[in-house]
């Protein structure tokens, strides 16, 4: 069986992205982009704020249409009157909207031209805050947010992490991929489905470092961007997830709680805290070997020839599964570089899974690092593909797909 993802799932729908003054503008240029790779056509609205961060030049040679900016221009409005492009769109997309322009969106102002085409469309509009996150946290902002939902409008993000200022919290924009991602069909609908509601997911991502010396460790490639992925997946649908991760340098997705952890025995004991929990998703880069002792002091180069004394690590995912507390679905993933499916499905069997996911990987585009993957999903009497994709659709689809085997 073949999963359902289609190549260009925004083809032909007709997106007007309206860009916020802030730092965040920058990431618009790439949403753009990424709109377009995903089949919309794009045009592009700016507020005065907004160009003082990014060129209107940029915009129009992403998105192929000219730039408007102001209500006064008279010879855009000659080309295509403001009304109009409130018309032409299927759906507005503000990004990056910041407290300001939610302020003004919520109370209806029409005092520029995107604050104009916002309350002049019909169509639903999709807001992706990005702000300082006190300002994201201030009871004002909160207000007129709860306002516009109560209107209907869709809320994209904002994420938890480092800021431009330098601090850290929640208010970042959403990456361009997540927002094009939920944007992109059944996403928007699963995210407001909340089928995983009342469930507790604990999901493993990132590598594991097994340290041989105070300077040197044995790791592995994994960026933790799948694992990531899905933990905010899994969290957008209602879940109540812990994310144990290994060292990767990635924002804590909303809503999700982690735990950071460096080795294969830090992170067997997270997870087993973690636990009891109705989903268990291991997509952490376990190293399967590791020193038998971290030596105190750096190790001299005295010989030509060094060996290094490792041991088995504990299988985490396989005592995880073998757990007598309900588990009600345990998935693992399999990273492979030949036969995929006889490893992947040796795997299933010998850890006792509910579901593997497996990756090809050692290959130029997705696996390790990449922000795009190509997976299939194994289980007992069935089996599904997913073409190659961001990992954020992948995670997505794959949520579907393990909602779909919770309730076979
Ligand atoms: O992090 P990214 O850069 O986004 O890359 C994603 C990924 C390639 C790391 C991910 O998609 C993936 O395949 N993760 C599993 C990688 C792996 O270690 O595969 P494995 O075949 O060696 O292990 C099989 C399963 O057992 C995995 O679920 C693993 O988490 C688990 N395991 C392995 C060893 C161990 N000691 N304990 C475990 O729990």
């Amino acid at each position: 069986m073949t999963g359902s993802l289609e190549p260009r799932p925004l083809h032909g729908q007709r997106l007007l992205v309206c860009v916020g003054g802030g730092i965040a503008a920058y990431k618009s240029l790439e949403l753009v982009r990424r709109l377009r790779d995903a089949g919309a056509e794009v045009q592009v609205a700016m507020t005065d704020g907004a160009q003082q961060f990014v060129t209107t030049l940029s915009f129009q040679a992403l998105s192929g249409h000219p730039v408007r900016t102001s209500l006064w221009d008279s010879a855009a409005e000659a080309a295509m009157g403001h009304i109009e492009l409130a018309r032409w769109a299927d759906r507005i997309v503000v990004a990056p909207a910041t407290a300001d322009l939610l302020a003004r969106l919520a109370h209806g102002f029409a005092n520029d031209l995107v604050t104009t085409l916002c309350l002049a469309t019909t169509a639903p509009i999709t807001v992706a805050p990005a702000m300082n996150h006190r300002m994201w946290q201030h009871p004002a902002t909160a207000a007129n947010l709860a306002v516009l939902r109560e209107r209907g409008v869709q809320i994209i993000g904002p994420e938890d992490g480092p800021l431009a200022e330098g601090e850290s919290g929640p208010g970042r924009l959403s990456e361009p991929g997540d927002i094009v991602a939920t944007l992109a069909g059944g996403h928007a609908a699963t995210a407001a489905a909340r089928d995983l509601a009342g469930m507790r997911v604990v999901v493993s991502a990132g590598p594991t470092y097994e340290d041989l010396d105070p300077v040197r460790y044995l790791g592995n490639r994994s960026s933790g961007k799948m694992g990531f992925a899905v933990a905010a997946s899994a969290a957008r649908r209602g879940a109540e997830v812990v994310l144990v991760a290994g060292p990767v340098h990635l924002p804590t997705p909303a809503g999700v709680s982690r735990v950071d952890v460096r080795s294969a025995a830090q992170m067997r004991e997270a997870v087993l805290a973690a636990l009891p929990a109705d989903i268990y998703i291991g997509a952490a880069a376990v190293a399967d070997y590791a020193p038998r002792v971290a030596v105190p002091n750096k190790i001299k180069k005295t010989g030509e020839k060094l060996e290094l004394d490792l041991v088995r690590t504990p299988d985490i995912l396989a005592e995880v599964a073998a757990q007598t507390q309900a588990l009600k679905l345990v998935v693992g993933f399999a990273a492979e570089t030949e036969n995929v499916e006889h490893y992947a499905r040796g795997k299933l069997k010998a850890k006792r899974l509910d579901m593997i996911i497996a990756n090809r990987v050692g290959i130029a585009e997705g696996g390790f690092e990449s922000d795009q993957n190509a997976l299939t999903a194994y289980w007992k009497d069935g089996e599904r593909e997913f073409a190659s994709a961001p990992k954020t659709r992948l995670a997505d689809a794959l949520m579907d797909l393990i909602v779909e085997r919770l309730n076979a």
